[in-house]
């Protein structure tokens, strides 16, 4: 057989082969496609070979070398057809169910929680009145969680039930009292301490950030909550200073002239000692308390009583944002359920 026919066969037989394995509807067909062109008995590729022996020995080398790629080729084209049938796969099928007119899928976004939202904003609203952040830590010592702040070893503030002590190899039954033992902080308060500890007055700062406390977690309390305090000691600080500053305060963060109400109360670390209250819709929310600076305070990280006097806050992050968005039950904001957070 000459090298010409030989070829001439081949090219045919791809020819058909191709149209029938890109035609074929369903599996059935693709089957029947296979049987006839790639079958091991009796194909229309096996009875090829068979022609192979016929062919004049010079040409076949480059008979075989045909053959081969026709072989092959049958091959992927069976498989481009098994792939496109089985439905996807196949790049010509991906292409086809590629549809750029249609709107592209959004990426979800995540955002920052509410109470994070919260304190970027109260941090920028006190930057505005000339407050900047001081940090301290949630792991605190008895000194600047009690005693620099004016509570003493027989407060009843000191007590276990009260307060989350660490448990510590000193630590014993009853109030653990002095060195090497330690408590999540109860208040954002001991900041004041360290700020006032390591800078000359003046100081006006604040602190914000999580205290803990053993209470049952109801609509307004948490075991774990946030503070913002403030502080400022300077010469001739006033009581009207400290309503001034919330004043502004509130009515900035609520967009609205919230009312401040001071009701006299008492704290060891401030004399006097008031609870804070903001108007809102026709009631009263107590926010957290305040008041002027204990001397004893001032005298405990070294400033003199009779040059400066300070003003302290410390209100609740957790009401402050609830107030705002009108949420009735603070325990929403740790459940980390999206459907609730993806609102703000
Ligand atoms: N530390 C007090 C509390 O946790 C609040 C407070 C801060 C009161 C500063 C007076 C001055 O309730």
């Amino acid at each position: 057989m000459a090298l010409k026919d030989f070829l001439t066969v081949l090219d045919a037989l791809i020819e058909q082969a191709t149209a029938a394995f890109a035609t074929a509807a369903d599996a059935e067909a693709l089957e029947a496609a296979r049987v006839e062109f790639l079958g091991a008995k009796s194909g229309r590729l096996k009875a090829v070979q068979k022609d192979l022996g016929g062919v004049d020995k010079a040409d076949k080398p480059a008979a075989g070398k045909r053959f081969n790629e026709v072989k092959q080729d049958l091959e992927a084209l069976l498989a481009a057809a098994t792939a496109r049938l089985s439905g996807g796969g196949s790049t010509k099928s991906a292409e086809a169910a590629f549809d750029p007119t249609v709107p592209g899928a959004r990426a979800r976004l995540g955002h920052l929680h509410p109470i994070t939202q919260t304190i970027a904003e109260l941090c920028d609203i006190m930057g505005r009145l000339g407050f900047t952040v001081a940090e301290g830590p949630e792991v605190e010592d008895l000194w600047h969680n009690f005693e620099a702040l004016n509570i003493p070893l027989e407060h009843p503030a000191r007590d276990p039930l009260d307060n989350f002590y660490l448990a510590t190899a000193a630590a014993g039954a009853g109030v653990p009292t002095g060195e090497g033992q330690w408590l999540l902080r109860s208040q954002t308060s001991t900041v004041q301490i360290r700020v006032m500890e390591r800078t000359k007055p003046p100081v006006r700062i604040i602190s914000l950030g999580r205290v803990y406390r053993p209470d049952t977690p109801d609509a307004t309390h948490f075991p774990m909550f946030h503070q913002i305090e403030g502080l400022l000691v300077d010469r001739h600080v006033t009581m009207a200073d400290l309503k001034s500053i919330l004043h502004l305060f509130a009515s900035s963060f609520f967009e609205d002239d919230v009312q401040v109400r001071f009701r006299p109360s008492f704290f060891p670390f401030t004399e006097p000692s008031v609870e804070v209250d903001m108007s809102w819709e026709g009631r009263w929310i107590e926010f957290g308390g305040a008041g002027m600076v204990d001397p004893n305070v001032l005298s405990a990280v070294g400033y003199d009583p009779d040059e400066v006097t300070g003003l302290a806050f410390g209100l609740g992050i957790e009401r402050i944002c609830a107030r705002r968005h009108g949420i009735p039950d603070i325990r929403e904001f740790f459940k980390n359920d999206v459907r609730f957070l993806q609102q703000f």
